[in-house]
């Protein structure tokens, strides 16, 4: 990654993210209990936070907490009364993020889920937890294109839908990657291409996390 991304990240921070809003206590929970630094970046945090909160979003679905850095900034959107709703697949993150979520005072307002979530979305959907105002994808790439369809069937007209990691270092754009998140990316542009229920585009992104991209869907 070049240097020079991560230093404009850090100046972007520095001027437009006040130290109370970065939560530095969930990343350092992350890093003291050995969780992968792969967490959205403060600016994409805020991006989040703000699509959020210009939907005046009250149903969030989150597929992939690791320590609930991206749970959190998204629980800070939501409108009175609301709530995310994120899955997390391995129970050790699901416990460092529970205790982030409790410390930033989030923790009436976000419904940790600890499984697969292609084992627990079919249970939102029972439970009746549908529809989300807005659905962040950011688990395993390989699934990215059946957690689209998921995040489609508990969606309503007017939802947004964000996929993180679709640009993969261009790895989407090359017809003979063997990288999963440029696999992954793969199958999820074809859906969505021959989908006609959303608009979407996708924005490629640099900076402290290197050359990657989120998919934005808004659903007819
Ligand atoms: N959204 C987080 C980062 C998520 S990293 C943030 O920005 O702060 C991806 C997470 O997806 C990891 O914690 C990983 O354990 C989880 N994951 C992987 N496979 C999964 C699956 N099948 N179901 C749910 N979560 C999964
Ligand atoms: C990885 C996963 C992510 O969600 C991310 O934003 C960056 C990297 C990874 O698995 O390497
Ligand atoms: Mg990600």
């Amino acid at each position: 990654m070049a240097n020079e991304w991560k230093i404009v990240d850090d100046y972007i921070s520095d001027r437009l993210i006040p130290p109370a809003d970065r939560q530095g206590a969930t990343l350092e929970a992350n890093r003291a209990s050995g969780l992968p630094a792969i967490d959205v970046s403060a600016p994409q945090g805020k991006l989040l936070h703000l699509l959020a909160a210009s939907i005046g979003a009250r149903r969030i679905l989150e597929i992939g907490t690791l320590g609930g850095y991206s749970t959190i900034w998204l629980a800070r959107a939501l409108a009175d009364g609301g709530r995310v709703v994120t899955i997390e697949f391995d129970p050790r993150h699901a416990e460092v993020a529970r205790q982030n979520i409790a410390r930033e005072g989030v923790a009436e307002t976000v419904d940790l889920r600890v499984g697969a979530a292609l084992d627990i979305l079919p249970k939102i959907e029972t439970e009746g937890g549908a529809p989300f105002d807005l659905a962040f994808i950011d688990a395993d790439k390989a699934n990215n294109a059946a957690y689209f369809g998921w995040a489609l069937k508990l969606s309503r007209p007017g939802s947004l839908i964000i996929v993180d990691n679709v640009v993969r270092d261009g790895a989407v754009a090359d017809p003979h990657t063997t990288d999963d998140g440029g696999l992954g990316g793969r199958k999820l542009f074809d859906l969505v291409a021959a989908e006609p229920r959303v608009m979407a585009t996708a924005i490629q992104t640099v900076g402290s996390k290197g050359w990657d991209g989120f998919l934005i869907a808004l659903v007819k």
